[in-house]
């Protein structure tokens, strides 16, 4: 399974001073003008190591898959704008897309849509793996524990072959896991795939329907949710990708670090602020609505409540998916002739925050998860279904992200050093020696 291979050229090079010695550091510079310094051979040479928690300044690898520019609001995946994508892709286009490098030629599209077609089915043993989980479970950690589990049933060593086998499986599955995890939540029997359905008509099918009657999923809701899943497909070094990337970097293979990588999303200050969200407009609205008084505890930092979906790591602008979703919101409500309480609380808060200093002076933006809760609602979704549709949507990105770290002969095993600040070295206490 090949994918576009990252280049970059080097530049130049910076010098750095210490101790009244100089090291001449190489630069690298990507094809869209970003330039980083390599400091490989920092600490061999020097001793010293950088320091960077959060890794706000660190690139972690070269990658040809995805570019975002969040001073200017810009995201696109294998250079094609997210715009493009979600008016005129379908989400299997764009799993394909990031995981090949190219859009599918027709034939190409066609047998992608079977294998992801006629590998959804699980394993019955499979299928009886969720009854061990309580009913409460949130189906997050289900689906991280299943996708793990998967690497039980599929044992093959690697090859292109099996590998190219288990990223049909994966993406093939997922709908189906998730849908599970659901349906396991209610009590109520799993519901096969049905192979003559798109894959989110089949996923929405897997979701609603039950055996007791007729179920046929809405056009415009299977569209809404295909274009929050390409909005959600890739999103370069996040916290996800990134733990998908250590991960996999220790030769664990392709399961096993997709389900650290949906662990990693379960947090809410990362895949898990779209549920945040909704709480947050929820207790506004039980609060008697008034958005002005949130905003400003938002703003108090002796209170410990953010304005939820909103700030990003790496956008300072409006983050370009928000725009896109505020308007499919409004689409989906429309034609779905729903008023929703949470939109007008919604966009009564972006108004307010997009014109209070606190705000502009901190670059704070709308983010996906700020409109992405409301139409999971209208959808039907229940709220602490929301990652997991984050984590379907992220898949592709993931797998695409693990084939580029594989194939990419600077990957080591990640192992970041640390600044140790303990005790130094001392004596061994005996017992009778510690007091009390
Ligand atoms: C996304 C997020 C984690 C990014 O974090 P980060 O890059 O580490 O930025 P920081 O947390 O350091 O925030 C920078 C400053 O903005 C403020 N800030 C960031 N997000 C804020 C928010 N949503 N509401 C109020 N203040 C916020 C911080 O208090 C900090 O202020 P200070 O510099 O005056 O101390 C953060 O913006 C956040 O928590 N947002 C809400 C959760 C969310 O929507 N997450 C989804 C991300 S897709």
């Amino acid at each position: 399974m090949a994918s576009a291979t990252p280049t970059a050229s080097a530049e130049g090079t910076v010098a750095l001073e210490y101790d009244g010695k100089s090291l001449s550091l190489p630069l690298i510079q990507g094809s869209e003008g970003e330039v980083g310094i390599d400091v490989a051979q920092l600490r061999n040479k020097t001793g010293m190591i950088t320091f960077d928690p959060g890794f706000g300044n660190t690139g972690s690898c070269r990658s040809a898959i995805t570019f975002i520019d969040g001073e200017r609001g810009i995201l696109r995946y294998r250079g094609y704008p997210i715009e493009d994508l979600a008016a005129k892709s379908t989400f299997l286009e764009v799993a394909w897309l990031l995981i090949h490098g190219e859009l599918p030629a027709g034939p190409e599209l066609e047998r992608f849509r079977r294998e992801t077609t006629y590998h959804s089915m699980v394993h019955e043993d499979f299928g009886r793996f969720f009854e061990g989980f309580p009913k409460d479970a949130h189906p997050m950690p289900v689906c991280a524990a299943a996708v793990g589990a998967l690497a039980t049933f599929y044992q093959q060593p690697e090859t292109e072959q099996s590998i190219h086998d288990s990223v049909v499986r994966l993406i093939a599955k997922m709908p189906t896991i998730a849908a599970y995890s659901y349906k396991h939540s209610l009590g109520q029997p799993f519901m096969y795939p049905k192979n003559a359905l798109d894959y989110c008509s089949n996923f929405l099918h897997m979701m609603f329907a039950t055996p007791c009657e007729e179920f046929v999923a809405d056009p415009i809701l299977a569209k809404a949710v295909d274009l929050l899943l390409i909005l959600h497909a890739d999103h370069e070094q996040n916290c996800s990708t990134s733990t998908v990337r250590v991960v996999g970097s220790s030769r664990a293979n392709l399961f096993a670090s997709i389900a650290a990588g949906i662990s990693a999303l379960w947090g809410p200050l990362h895949g898990g602020a779209n549920q945040q969200v909704i709480e947050m407009l929820d207790s506004i609205e039980a609060e008697g609505g008034d958005v002005r008084a949130f905003v400003d505890r938002a703003k108090d930092k002796k209170d410990n409540n953010r304005l939820m979906g909103f700030g990003h790591r790496v956008y300072k602008n409006y983050d370009p998916r928000a725009a896109i979703l505020k308007n499919a919101c409004a689409d989906v409500l429309k034609a779905k002739g729903l008023a929703s309480r949470q939109l007008e609380i919604a966009m009564k808060l972006e108004a307010i925050a997009l014109s209070d200093d606190y705000f502009i002076s901190h670059k704070l933006y709308p983010n996906v998860d700020f409109y992405s809760g409301i139409i999971y609602k209208a959808l039907g979704i229940p709220v602490n279904m929301f990652t997991v549709m984050f984590t379907l949507g992220r898949l592709p990105g993931w797998i695409a992200q693990w084939i580029e770290m594989r194939g990419d002969p600077d990957t080591r095993i990640a192992r970041p050093r640390q600044i140790y600040t303990g005790a130094t070295a001392r004596a061994y206490a005996p017992l009778e020696a510690r007091g009390q």
